[in-house]
């Protein structure tokens, strides 16, 4: 009897290029494996999962899917990327993890944040020093100028770049609710930006912060001299690997030769064609479409199950 074809479905918001291209290079190489647009309208507990392979690309914007997502690795689906470790990860337990790891990073503060939501009084906030220790803080990272910008953050909002206490304190108190990192400005003279794709396939593409969206990826292959570019395929693969994600991009801000990570927790990057260009777009497509159809088929695996539970449950 011919094994049963296993599915792979796509969680997508309004980018428009990518999920199209990848479900038709999934479909169109008859593996075994159809990739489809996942639809779904309430779970209920324990709902058997039909996908073999999730990929998620938008469940940061849909707790919904977050939470469908989340019983769907209790079932036995595999969901990229794991939905726990999505939940967990901030920009300041990285920074953390990669100093461990010992790869550079810009030395970074995590702070309280300026405000609360309501219920939150003053008695609520005892072991909170207040005032915030500025000067300290400045000093620790070496002066201005700083980076202010969320633990939790995404798309360039709220980066500010500052250059006194004045504008320090100008930019923290727009910040409201939520949480901030002060962090070390690296002064670079170039800028890699790595689509990561399984933890081990790396492509690192110049990136031009300066220039207007979509057109920041630049296509030239020789921006980084061999030796800087193993460097930051090695660094990328091991953050990845720490942090389980399978599909990354991991940006290194370069200074004098010296690769410093700044941004590696983006678990939804940029695939459309419009920033990627022709020549970077069919990479993402091919390699999504190897790793999934690889896990959909079991030659590739990934323990999302927390071993907590998996314990308890599976013996
Ligand atoms: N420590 C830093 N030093 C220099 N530039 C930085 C630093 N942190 C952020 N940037 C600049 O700001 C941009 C946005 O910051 P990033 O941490 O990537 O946030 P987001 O998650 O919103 O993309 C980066 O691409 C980089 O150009
Ligand atoms: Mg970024």
């Amino acid at each position: 009897m011919a094994d049963e074809v296993k599915r792979i479905g796509v969680m997508v918001g309004r980018e428009w290029s990518w999920p199209p291209a990848f479900i038709e290079e999934v479909n169109k190489r008859d593996a075994g494996v159809v990739a489809e647009f996942l639809k779904i309208g309430g779970t209920r507990m324990n709902e058997a999962n039909p996908y073999a392979v999730i990929v998620d690309r938008i469940s940061h914007e849909i707790p919904y899917y977050r939470t469908y997502l989340k019983n769907a690795v209790l079932q036995g689906t595999i969901v990229i990327n794991n939905p726990f470790w999505w939940s967990a990860d901030d920009k300041f337990f990285g920074a953390c993890l990669l100093d461990k790891l010992g790869i550079k990073h810009a030395k970074t503060v995590a702070l309280p944040s300026h405000s609360y939501v309501d219920g939150v009084v003053t008695e609520s906030l005892r072991n909170l020093t207040y005032p915030i220790p500025w000067d300290e803080h400045v000093a620790y990272l070496g002066g201005f100028p700083l980076i202010l910008k969320p633990a939790w953050g995404g798309g360039f909002k709220s980066v500010y770049k500052v250059h006194n206490l004045e504008e320090l304190w100008k930019a923290y108190n727009e910040t409201g609710t939520e949480c901030m990192v002060l962090q070390q400005f690296i002064d670079w003279d170039n800028y890699a930006r790595c689509l990561c794709i399984g933890q081990t396939e790396i492509l690192p593409i110049k990136f031009d912060a300066n220039r207007p969206w979509p057109h920041r990826y630049v296509v030239d292959d020789h921006f980084l001299a061999p030796d800087l570019r193993q460097q930051v395929i090695e660094w990328a693969m091991k953050i990845n690997q720490a942090l389980g994600y399978d599909m990354n991009t991991v940006e290194f801000a370069i200074k004098d030769d010296v690769p410093y990570a700044i941004d590696f927790t983006n678990p939804a990057p940029d695939f459309e064609i419009t920033s990627l260009t022709d020549a970077y777009f069919p990479w993402v497509v091919q390699k999504m479409a190897d790793l999934c159809i690889d896990l959909a088929l079991g030659k590739r695996w990934r323990s999302q199950a927390r071993p907590e539970w998996s314990s308890l449950i599976y013996g």
